[in-house]
């Protein structure tokens, strides 16, 4: 085993929730535990319920009238300031994210890295129009749009970028004036405290952002319905997601951005070059041990490739190192929770009572240092598509992938096209042609080509459709969504004149 990550902190953090500025605790408490050894306890956190979502949006809703008439390039300046924070800290955050919800010490690196670019975007954003000059009909009449916060804000963040995620969220919206409340999943709990920890520090005034802990619907629900709450911002699973948008259609003042699950697929064509299709799919599947939205679960194989890559593919994935986060030295680390490693087993279940022939037979790890964590194998499982299965159309967000095999680009398209969700895809082929008819035909909001599905960076638009998302897509591209535009008018004649050939005679 490689060496662990030195000074890796094995204190139990004692967590607050951060409201007005101050820090406070609940009646009741949680703790949250290392899912590559669930002896150790991370921390300890208050389990928050309506009367700290309650105090936490009055919070919120007393700050936004000073802080969106703020210059937007001070508000940019804080979230510089932040930027500098997450900088200083970044091995600590790196550790955190590993210890906390398992993911191996690269990818934990990548997320904070991820976090740390998404600060730099925002504060160099401040200084970008918030707003354009557009032309009017009569020569007299200025015309432009403006942008203005919509208001107080609620971002709901998963654990499986405990980092990154929610800063996409928070900072968007601080960045164009809203204020905000944060409730990180109760699963990446420290991380969410120790950026609650790093906001307070870059000077955010009080109120401008909270972050609650604890999960169930009594805080969600809470946070997500009460009446001055206008914008949800959510990442997380379908089922979540559209009971939000569900509640948000009732309300006309309310709106949210919704990014929900993923069953990516991965396109190997004929005239793949297996060199990149290989890596491709390990990285797609296996990253994060299958548990980001963008991971791939199935996999669409030209069937003149078919055995060629599934010789390979197999030989990698038995080939895989799984072990303790920490490790430099693994490939990934286990699952989130024993939650996570049932509904692997169900799906890989499912797919054996679906008929499907099971090539690697992946599972529990157990014994050994796997003995005190949520580990798993790969389980990788092949057929013949069928448009009625449930494993082929549910996420698994594990290590749980099915090859089928296709007959040329034009079915691979209308199969991939079936599932329900609508995230990222990735295709290997060496045609443009090819790859040209997947950019226009497939359903994604993410495509790679002669890549891997993972791996999206900041400054682009980071969602799906269907079901993976209500159309706001994530990152970079949220600034927009976190404002309403007003068309802003002003006559500088001295008689007014109309548009549209309006008559303005009395
Ligand atoms: C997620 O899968 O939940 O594209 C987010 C990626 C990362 C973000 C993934 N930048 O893999």
């Amino acid at each position: 085993m490689g060496a662990p990550l030195g000074g890796a902190s094995v204190t139990v953090i004692q967590g607050r929730n951060y409201i007005n500025g101050e820090w406070r605790d609940a009646s009741e408490t949680f703790e949250s535990v290392n899912p590559s050894d669930i002896r150790e306890t991370v921390g300890v956190f208050p389990a928050s319920g309506k009367a700290e979502a309650d105090e936490a949006i009055a919070a919120a809703s007393a700050a936004f009238p000073s802080w969106k008439r703020l210059s937007r390039i001070n508000r940019g300046e804080i979230i510089d300031n932040f930027a500098q924070l997450l900088k200083r800290d970044r091995d600590e955050l790196i550790q955190l994210c590993a210890r906390e919800v398992g993911k191996q010490w690269n990818e934990s690196y990548a997320d904070v890295i991820e976090a740390i670019h998404m600060t730099q975007f925002v504060a160099g954003y401040a200084r970008q129009p918030n707003g354009f000059v557009v032309p009017s009909e009569i020569p007299a009449k200025d015309a432009y749009i403006i942008r203005k916060p919509k208001g107080v804000t609620v971002c709901i963040a998963p654990w499986n970028f405990p980092v990154a995620i929610p800063l996409w969220e928070v900072l968007p919206a601080v960045l164009e004036g809203n204020t905000c409340v944060l409730k990180p999943s109760p699963y990446s709990s420290a991380c969410g405290y120790k950026l609650a920890q790093l906001l307070d520090e870059a000077g955010f005034p009080k109120g401008v952002v909270n972050v609650i802990h604890g999960g169930g619907p009594d805080c969600g629900e809470v946070l997500t319905h009460h009446p001055d709450t206008r914008l949800i911002l959510f990442t997380g699973s379908f089922a979540v997601g559209q009971s939000i948008q569900q509640f948000v259609a009732t309300d006309p003042i309310k709106f949210a951005a919704c990014e929900l699950g993923g069953k990516n697929q991965l396109l190997v064509l004929d005239d793949a070059n297996m060199d990149i299709a290989i890596p491709a799919a390990v990285m797609s599947a296996y990253k994060t041990s299958g548990q980001r939205c963008v991971s791939v679960g199935r996999i669409l194989v030209d069937r003149t490739r078919e055995a060629e890559f599934t010789e390979r593919f197999l030989d990698a994935s038995q080939r895989l190192r799984i072990g303790n986060a920490m490790d430099r030295d693994v490939f990934t680390g286990p699952l989130v929770n024993e939650q996570g490693r049932e509904k692997f087993e169900r799906h890989n279940a499912r797919a054996r009572e679906e008929g499907f022939e099971v090539l690697l037979d992946g599972g529990r790890l157990t014994g050994g240092e796997h003995e005190h964590g949520y580990f798993v194998s790969p389980f990788v499982y092949r057929g013949e598509y069928r448009d009625d299965s449930w494993v082929l159309n549910e996420e698994a967000f594990s290590p749980h992938v099915a090859i089928l095999p296709v007959d040329g680009l034009d079915e691979a398209i209308r199969i991939h096209n079936e599932v329900p969700y609508g995230l990222a895809a990735a295709v290997i082929t060496e045609d443009y042609r090819k790859w040209r008819e997947c950019r226009e035909e497939l359903e994604v909001g993410l495509l790679y080509v002669n890549l891997p599905s993972i791996g999206a960076e900041v400054h682009l638009p980071f969602g799906g459709m269907k079901r993976s998302g209500n159309g706001h897509p994530g990152a970079a591209t949220l600034i927009d969504y976190v404002t309403h535009r007003t068309a802003f008018t002003v006559n500088h004649d001295h008689e007014i004149k109309m548009a549209q050939g309006l008559s303005a005679e009395l």
